[in-house]
């Protein structure tokens, strides 16, 4: 059985920003090519283009969840290209670290918060670095692709 640490339990268990923010400035949502999970992110962004708000939802795994809350936290207070450079290895990092099988859990919400900031960026006209050759519906359709059945 995976072991999970202190960190990745109590975020588990009490994870923070779940739910939708309404009337989001940014929306994304991800589907894990690896288990078929799927992750929203919503995020508010200010005049700066500062994230302000961000919450989740998931039907994801316990990594996931526990993923997605350290994430989200992560992510208020930066700016949109900051939280561009949040990779899942360190919300790994941050979380003190995930069994190696469940380390495609935190990529849902890396991928997540990028697709939220694409949709923040196409609504508004803007061009990130962090986003360039970004294309949240191609990925969105891998997992379709992966499953063989015999
Ligand atoms: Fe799918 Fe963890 S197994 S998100």
């Amino acid at each position: 059985m995976a072991v999970y640490n202190e960190t990745v339990m109590e975020h588990f268990m009490n994870p923070h920003n779940v739910g939708e923010i309404e009337n989001a400035d940014g929306k994304g949502t991800y589907g894990s090519p690896v288990c078929g999970d799927m992750m929203q992110i919503t995020i508010k962004v200010d005049e700066n283009e500062k994230i302000t708000d961000a919450k989740f939802k998931t039907f994801g795994c316990g990594s996931a969840i526990a993923s997605s809350s350290m994430a989200t936290d992560m992510i208020i207070g930066m700016s949109v290209e900051e939280a561009l450079e949040l990779s899942n290895k360190k919300i790994v990092e941050e979380l003190g670290g995930l069994p190696a099988a469940k380390i495609h859990c935190s990529v849902l919400a890396e991928h997540a918060i990028k697709s939220a900031i694409y949709d923040y960026a196409m609504k508004n006209g803007k061009e990130y670095a962090g986003l360039e050759g970004y294309d949240p519906n191609a990925e969105e359709d891998h997992h379709h692709d992966d499953i063989e059945e015999e």
